[in-house]
């Protein structure tokens, strides 16, 4: 269900836009337009059309694009064992490349023919000699991660552009990083070779014009929103129906019920304002949190002293730690309480089904805390992300979530 399809409908007949009516013309929308055929009916939708339209003035003026694409292009996603979901893209004519959706950066980069094989062992190589449509650039390039040992890793390389093509559409001289300098081992047992950034400009180093806005700006998406669709898979393996990448509008046959909308409380990563997290009826973990949605987060990382009270209410000690996460006795699944995420004043559960991960008689408590790193991370305007919360794909799992670059908003709703 669409759930302010009066707008949408207004928005399709002021504008005569073809394609905003066809994205927007699903299920009874449209067949309100043909029903409105008398004149009164009509009066009264166009009244109803210029109050709504001075009420959402930034949704009738959403910039358009001249479309070529017929629907909402998709991406399928592969799942390894709940922490990682990747695509298939390809560079140049023939260059084949997984790539890790990444929503908190903003670059895209595969390793390059550069890379020493040891260093970059099973993973593709980008030779820009085998691709006639590589614009050379050469300028060097440099990212850092946090790892799962909360160690930064800093991948050297440098620009290069080329045509990169996802989900059938071919982005035209994409600035991209050619990764020459990668510490050995550090993605061998990745699934994927190079990360794709789906966060916002105000985040890409070099400025570099993230592939996302270029889908928009050459015409090949309707909107400039992406959306993520996760499926789980509670055999913990690798899973080729790992989900979708939706490119351009929302895929309504995907979600259900309604959208909820919020504002990013900050420009730069997808970050947005929780209004409290409350883990069983009544512990409150904080209130006005700030988080950030990252699908290059495997699990929630919660500040320390929420991690703290989460871990007592799990009946977690550091005993149970290992390698970085809590292992849980997955029978004790069942009697976990759920943690709820107030967000645009609607409640996102999570059950423990959901925040626990399970590798066959492993079982690992979705929460985590960027130990030691947290103080040293900070940006540009030096705030401090000690205090944030980031909601990785433990916490996107079960929503349908919606990013929007154009309003800088993000939409969320459950699974289909
Ligand atoms: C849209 O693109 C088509 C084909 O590329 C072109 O003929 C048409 O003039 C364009 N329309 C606008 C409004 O730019
Ligand atoms: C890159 O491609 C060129 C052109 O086909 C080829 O000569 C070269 O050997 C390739 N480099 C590597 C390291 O495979
Ligand atoms: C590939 O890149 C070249 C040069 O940048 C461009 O002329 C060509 O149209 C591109 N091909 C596609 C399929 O986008
Ligand atoms: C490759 O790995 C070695 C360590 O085995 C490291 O010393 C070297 O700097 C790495 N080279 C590159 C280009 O990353
Ligand atoms: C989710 O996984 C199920 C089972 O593997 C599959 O049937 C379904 O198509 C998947 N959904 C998506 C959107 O990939």
């Amino acid at each position: 269900m669409h759930c302010n399809w009066m707008l949408s409908f207004v928005v399709g007949l002021l504008l005569n836009a073809s394609v905003e009516s066809k994205r927007r013309g699903r299920g009874h929308t449209v067949q309100l337009v043909r029903n409105s055929n008398r004149e009164d009916s009509l009066k009264t939708l166009q009244f109803e059309t210029t109050a709504l339209q001075s009420k959402f003035r930034l949704r009738v003026s959403r910039t358009k694009a001249n479309v070529t694409a017929q629907s909402e292009p998709q991406l399928p996603l592969g799942n390894a064992y709940n922490t990682e979901y990747y695509g298939e893209i390809q560079i140049g004519s023939s260059q084949k490349f997984k790539v890790l959706f990444d929503t908190a950066s903003s670059n895209l980069w595969v390793p390059s023919i550069q890379c020493p094989p040891d260093n970059c062992t099973r993973l593709h190589r980008y030779n820009s000699s085998l691709s006639s449509s590589h614009v050379a650039n050469g300028k060097p390039f440099q990212i850092q991660y946090a790892t799962r040992n909360n160690q930064p890793t800093i991948l050297k390389g440098f620009l290069s552009a080329d045509n990169v093509t996802l989900a059938g559409l071919s982005i035209k001289r994409q600035t991209f990083a050619e990764i020459t300098s990668l510490p050995p081992g550090i993605f061998s047992r990745a699934n994927f070779d190079g990360i794709f950034g789906l966060g916002l400009k105000e985040i890409a180093i070099d400025g570099i014009v993230p592939p996302i806005y270029n889908l928009f700006q050459q015409g090949l998406i309707s909107q400039p929103t992406f959306s993520i669709y996760l499926n789980r898979t509670n055999t913990g393996v690798v899973d080729s129906n790992g989900g979708k990448l939706i490119l351009g509008p929302s895929d309504q046959t995907l979600y259900s019920g309604c959208m909820t909308y919020v504002p990013l409380s900050k420009i730069g990563y997808w970050q947005l304002t929780v209004g409290s997290i409350v883990m069983g009826n009544d512990k409150e973990l904080c209130s006005k949190c700030e988080a950030i949605v990252d699908s290059g987060t495997s699990l929630i990382v919660a500040p320390r002293a929420a991690l703290k009270s989460i871990n007592t209410i799990l009946g977690l000690t550091e005993n149970d730690k290992r390698d970085g996460v809590y292992t849980v006795a997955c029978s004790r699944i069942s009697s976990l309480p759920k943690i709820t995420l107030n967000i645009g004043r609607r409640d996102f559960v999570l059950s423990p089904a959901d925040y626990v991960i399970q590798y066959k008689n492993v079982c690992v408590s979705g929460f985590t805390s960027l130990e030691g790193l947290g103080k040293e991370l900070t940006d540009e305007q030096g705030t401090e992300y000690d205090n944030l919360w980031v909601l990785g794909l433990v916490f996107m799992g079960p929503y349908y979530i919606e990013f929007d670059i154009e309003y800088k908003r993000i939409g969320l709703a459950s699974k289909m």
